[in-house]
């Protein structure tokens, strides 16, 4: 059973697991980076890592379009109810077996609000399990943390951590973050979409390669990587 990651830019990216399609963070149609735009992306469930524009993104429009539920913390999950959608709510440390594979909200250092200025919750991370028992570890918005360690125990197959810094982690402690986690393989994310958090992907992917035991893939907005 392979599942298969498809980078849309920022923090947005389509996962295709179990004959379904699952979209994180769908900043879409004003993400300068991605080929896709919020009218052409089939979805069945909608990951949320918070409520900041840049990750809420095209959720409302996609799952009106499309049904499908969506899934984040209980603040943000309850807000987008309140918009008609269907949802799921979830909190830190709790997981759920979802028809996709079994989805662990995870702890994030980082802020978040809704558009309207509703309190979101805390931001969250996406430890995704997959029904063929990898484990992918999507970190959304987060500083550096050492609990990223527990983490890392469970076993992480991938990793897709921010590297852009100012908003999240930059280059340096998000190769302390690999150091901490041990993934197999790590994406790195949320960086060039804006002048504020330009970064040399290339540069830091050498640094990390040399340091650690970790495989870095830098993907191109709309490039994949399948995990077997
Ligand atoms: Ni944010
Ligand atoms: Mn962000």
């Amino acid at each position: 059973m392979s599942t298969r990651l498809t980078w849309f830019g920022h923090a947005a990216f389509r996962i295709e697991t179990a004959g379904l399609t699952v979209l994180v963070d769908p900043f879409l149609d004003r993400n300068p980076l991605s080929p896709v735009k919020s009218g052409d992306v089939k979805a069945d469930f909608i990951l949320v890592t918070h409520g900041h524009g840049d990750h809420l993104g095209d959720t409302v429009a996609i799952a009106r379009r499309t049904g499908a539920k969506v899934i984040a913390n209980a603040e943000t999950s309850g807000w987008l109810d309140k918009q008609g959608l269907k949802t799921h709510g979830q909190h830190m440390g709790g997981g759920f077996n979802h028809p996709f594979g079994y989805l662990k909200l995870t702890f994030a250092l980082h802020g978040s609000a809704l558009p309207d200025g509703a309190y979101g919750g805390g931001a969250c991370g996406f430890l995704l399990t997959t029904l063929g028992g990898k484990k992918i570890y999507l970190a959304g918005d987060t500083g550096l943390f050492g609990d990223m360690s527990l983490i890392g125990d469970e076993g992480i197959e991938v990793a897709a951590l921010p590297i852009g810094d100012n908003y999240t982690m930059g280059p340096a402690d998000a190769l302390r973050a690999v150091r901490l986690i041990r993934p197999a393989q790590v994406i790195p994310i949320h960086y060039n979409t804006f002048p504020l958090i330009s970064q040399n992907a290339a540069d830091w992917a050498s640094q990390v390669q040399a340091q650690t035991t970790t495989r870095v893939h830098v993907l191109k907005p709309g490039e994949s990587l399948t995990v077997e």
